[in-house]
């Protein structure tokens, strides 16, 4: 087992999603005392406001670096700049519907990304076995499931959109990377996350920000797929205890045990919004909308994390009510940073390829 503390994190993608509430769970709730350097293109999905916050109360220990993971140049500088003896990789294109869409920038950060990325990590660790480079990625890797079972890390892979298939390549080049030249690596397979600073094109904020202005509530096809939700919170904690004390070269699944229709999860959500706002559930409910499937929609997916549970102790924080709430609350109170993230490019971007919906 490795056991590794690491001094100096490099963390890709970490002005996303998940990336953001890594770097604040690793600087505020963990007793790492080193340096994490938030190296990110910045895309709309990356907002560095979403950060401002650590950069007056860490000072030096944590700094933003802007770059793009597929140009050799900008990842080797950062490279030689500190002395990085972690990489934790979450920078991606992360929308199914996107990909759809418009799968090039998938195949150029995904796929070409995480090549350079490791080519880059290569060149600047050599032989050195002190050192991890950690992919993270998602369980669509896995495909779809029918009405049973669960994904384990040996199920094969069976990608079905743009975005699964650039995961799934992207996890393949780790593993090659480890077993052909020795390169220490760990990576996860989570399922879908949900929380604060979750950007309002995916289900959960897409339907709250949708549930305050009034407007429809878009259930693709007949609501029916089954997605496996975990608080964000716990995805990085997870990670980072996979990061400490994982296995090199292992894959460790990552859920929540917690799988819901779409169809119920709205509906619960228009519940639970209208309980904390004290409003009439019946006017959220009556904004329900079934609208065209997504093409090549994957029925179901849900993760066996009895792995990660057993070899690391990891345990989930919060019950799915209690993450809900907190995300909710989170939205309501952070309006501004919602209208900051949904203005210019991609508000362009949903105009030109949403008009239909
Ligand atoms: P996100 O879209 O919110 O954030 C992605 C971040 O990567 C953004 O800050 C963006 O600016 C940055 N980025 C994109 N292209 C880049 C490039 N070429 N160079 C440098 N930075 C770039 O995504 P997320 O939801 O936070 O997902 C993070 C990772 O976790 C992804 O690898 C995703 O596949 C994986 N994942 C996500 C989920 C989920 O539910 N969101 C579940 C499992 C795994
Ligand atoms: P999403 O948040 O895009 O995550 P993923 O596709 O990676 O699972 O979507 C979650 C589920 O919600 C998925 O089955 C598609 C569905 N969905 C809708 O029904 N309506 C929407 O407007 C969106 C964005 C998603």
């Amino acid at each position: 087992m490795l056991l590794l503390n690491p001094n100096t994190l490099l963390v890709t993608g970490g002005a996303g999603f998940i990336g953001s509430n890594f770097i604040r769970h690793v600087l505020t709730k963990t007793n790492f005392l080193g340096q994490i350097i938030n190296f990110d293109k910045l895309t709309y999905a990356g907002n560095p406001l979403s950060l401002a916050d650590l950069s007056q109360a860490f000072g030096e220990r944590y700094v933003f670096v802007k770059g793009d993971i597929a140009e050799a140049a900008d990842v080797e500088a950062v490279l030689k700049s500190y002395p990085v003896d972690a990489i934790v990789h979450f920078a991606a294109e992360s929308h199914v519907d996107r990909s759809i869409y418009g799968p090039d920038e998938f195949v150029r950060t995904n796929i070409l990304g995480t090549y350079t990325l490791l080519q880059a990590a290569r060149k600047a660790w050599g032989e050195r076995k002190d050192v991890l480079f950690h992919h993270v990625s998602t369980d669509e890797v896995f495909g779809s499931l029918g009405d049973t079972g669960k994904f384990v890390e040996t199920t094969p892979y069976d990608p079905r959109s743009p975005y699964s298939a650039s995961k799934a390549s992207s996890d393949h080049l780790v593993k090659a990377w480890h077993h052909t030249y020795g390169l220490p690596v760990t990576l996860s397979n989570c399922s879908n996350n949900y929380g604060p600073y979750h950007f309002p094109e995916k289900l959960i904020p897409l339907m709250i920000g949708n549930l305050l202005a009034g407007k429809v509530l878009p259930v693709y096809g007949d609501g029916l797929n089954v997605r496996d939700w975990l608080y964000v919170e716990d995805h990085a904690s997870a990670i980072w205890a996979i990061v400490q004390r994982g296995r090199v070269g292992e894959t460790y699944n990552v859920g929540g045990e917690n799988e819901w229709t779409n169809i119920d999860l709205v509906k619960f959500l228009c519940q639970r919004l209208a309980e904390v706002q004290r409003h009439d559930p019946h006017d959220y409910l009556k904004l329900i909308s079934y609208v065209k499937d997504r093409p090549g929609h994957d029925h179901r997916y849900a993760i066996d994390c009895s792995k990660l549970k057993a070899e690391l102790g990891w345990e989930q924080s919060v019950t799915f009510e209690q993450g809900l709430e907190t995300t909710i609350r989170w939205y309501l109170a952070n309006q501004k940073w919602v209208s900051q993230v949904t203005t210019g490019e991609y508000r362009q971007w949903v105009e030109k390829n949403y008009q239909t919906r």
